[in-house]
């Protein structure tokens, strides 16, 4: 199944379950909201799932583009991706719990045709303010489907404090053996699907209030899934990427990792700014900056002279038309040429500064201090030029 037929299976499967499609999915929460970037498809329904009314009823469904820094040293590996999209379905005090794992149980088994044994999935077991969530239990109890309780992988949050709850993990078992193990004893088993009772909200100072309208939140990794409904180990081999991965290894002959991580922050920062976001010091141009900057050090880091020009438009046109951004590629281009002039000449103040006598030796924190506040060298940037001098 390519993307389109998976995304459409998920979107029809759920509007005639009587949910509504809901559109604009920038990775820019609303103003009020604390945070940077949209981490999860719930992000921009807060507001809804904690009681206030949606103006498209109570089910709904979404394709959610989302940002996620925190595994920022994993990018490289074969399944870590800093935008990825998340589809995601809620119930707005409407069904249930066991209702939400009913249909997904049902959209995996006949709408993606994974089989019933390949399933596996986790449930609450319960801590020292909650009790187990039975009700999961018995419901995958009923459909057959092995069940493993754990304790805080199955609560979810979306912080320290608002809702929250116990979540349903489902698991597929990715092994070229019969299933063995358990979700938590064998990495075959790959997570793809979240479902989220959000019972309850979490104050500042931990305790819990349970919500008047509990909620359901699902979310599901779309580029996960494609790899597992496409049988690759790597979310880089999924149709998804095509053009990326037919276009950049013979431009920039860079070894696998390097490349895997260079195309993963060049495609997030082509969103980013497609989202209107640029490239600065503070707040979200900062997270867009490091990106670049972390790739430019990649492309870079032998002396080469690769550099961004040589770009093919169809990637940029690709990721803009994927993600339904209008800004057009010649903007883009223009941002991410402007980006690698600007560090190409702080690489430049670097070499020169780093090769006065004063640092011909190892360096201090206090070094690294001086040469960030007077010369505005970044620790990593002058890390990455030590290596090379
Ligand atoms: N909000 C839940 C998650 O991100 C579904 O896993």
């Amino acid at each position: 199944m390519n993307t389109e037929q998976t995304l459409r299976t998920f979107t029809d499967f759920y509007r005639e379950r009587g949910h509504h499609l809901i559109t604009g999915s920038s990775l820019l929460p609303p103003d009020s909201d604390p945070v940077l970037f949209t981490t999860s498809g719930m992000h921009p329904l807060t507001p809804y799932l904690l009681g206030r009314p949606h103006p498209h009823g109570r089910r709904l469904l979404n394709v959610q583009r989302c940002l996620r820094t925190t595994d920022l040293d994993e990018i490289g590996d074969l399944t870590h991706l800093t935008v990825f999209e998340m589809l995601g379905s809620w119930s707005l005090g409407d069904y249930g719990h066991s209702q939400s794992l009913r249909w997904g149980y049902e959209l995996l088994r006949d709408g993606f045709g994974i089989p019933h044994d390949r399933l596996h999935v986790t449930v609450f077991g319960g801590d020292d303010q909650v009790g187990p969530d039975t009700e999961s239990l018995c419901t995958w109890r009923e459909l057959g489907v092995p069940v493993e309780p754990t304790g805080e992988d199955n609560w979810w949050s979306n912080g320290p404090v608002g809702p929250c709850g116990p979540d349903s993990e489902i698991f597929v078992w990715t092994g070229d053996i019969p299933p063995q193990g358990t979700p938590t004893t064998d990495p075959r088993w790959v997570e793809i699907w979240n479902h989220v009772h959000l019972r309850y909200q979490r104050h500042e100072d931990g305790s819990l209030e349970p919500l008047r309208q509990p909620g359901i939140d699902t979310g599901m990794g779309l580029e996960r899934l494609l790899t597992v409904l496409q049988g690759h180990n790597s979310v880089y081999e999924t149709d998804l990427f095509e053009p990326w991965t037919r276009l950049l290894p013979p431009l920039w002959g860079l070894d696998e990792p390097s490349m895997r991580l260079v195309h993963d922050h060049l495609r997030s920062s082509i969103v980013v700014l497609g989202d209107g976001v640029r490239p600065s010091n503070t707040g979200r141009g900062y997270v867009l900056r490091r990106l670049l900057r972390r790739l430019l050090t990649t492309l870079r880091r032998d002396g080469s002279p690769r550099t961004l020009s040589d770009l093919p438009q169809e990637l940029i046109e690709h990721t803009l038309d994927h993600f339904h951004q209008p800004s057009g590629t010649g903007p883009i281009r223009d941002e991410l040429l402007e980006e690698e002039r600007r560090f190409t000449k702080l690489l430049e103040r670097g070499r020169r500064v780093l090769s006065r006598s004063e640092f011909q030796r190892p360096l201090t924190d206090e070094d690294f201090g001086y040469l960030h506040d007077t010369h505005g060298l970044p620790r990593d940037l002058v890390a990455g030029l030590l290596t090379t001098r």
